[in-house]
């Protein structure tokens, strides 16, 4: 089969990742495969920014536990966070940061590298606490967090998670 097809077919969200980091490589790859993403009227709005320090994820996710009530919430630990933002704006911010996120995916499994999308940033990132951290990683003040793409060494979740071969009509 195509490769690229191939990688698209094969990859699935991974929720446990090794304590293992990303090359730097690999992640400007990565990152690279989201600027190359469409976006509407190529008017390219997105911010794609890489959190790798494991405090700074950490502090990241701890705010995201308190704003949801949970403790326990640690974004599954990943080796890197990719925050899709665009300001706040923008008419397509979120139709362009899905764009990227299934770029960072795809480019993540073409490398042998998981991924997930976590959605909880869409609806806290003008919380106050979690705006100051989102500030101290150089999101922009005026920007909204679409998507944020968790990523790391772990297992796929399982092929067999089948997909809706009835969401194909032919109306030839
Ligand atoms: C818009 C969107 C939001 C999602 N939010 C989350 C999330 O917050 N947490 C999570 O674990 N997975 C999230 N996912 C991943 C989906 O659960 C996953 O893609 C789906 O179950 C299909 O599995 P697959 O990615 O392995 O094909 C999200 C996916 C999309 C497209």
């Amino acid at each position: 089969m195509n490769e690229a097809l191939k990688n698209i077919l094969t990859r699935r969200s991974v929720r446990r990742f090794e304590n293992r980091p990303i090359s730097r490589e690999n992640l400007a790859q990565i990152a690279e495969a989201a600027i190359q993403a469409p976006s509407a009227m190529n008017r390219q709005l997105n911010q794609y920014t890489i959190v790798t320090d494991p405090a700074k994820i950490a502090k990241l996710a701890a705010a995201m536990g308190k704003e949801l009530g949970r403790a326990d919430y640690d974004l599954y630990k990943p080796a890197a966070l990719i925050l899709c933002t665009a300001p706040r704006e923008s008419k397509f911010g979120r139709e362009d940061c899905a764009c990227a996120m299934e770029n960072i995916f795809l480019a993540a499994h073409a490398l042998g590298i998981g991924s997930v999308w976590i959605n909880q940033l869409m609806n806290l990132c003008d919380a106050p606490g979690i705006r100051e951290v989102l500030t101290e990683l150089k999101v922009p003040a005026d920007h909204l967090g679409w998507g944020t793409a968790a990523l790391g060494y772990g297992p796929q979740e399982s092929l067999g998670a089948s997909k809706r071969t009835d969401a194909i009509v032919w109306a030839d």
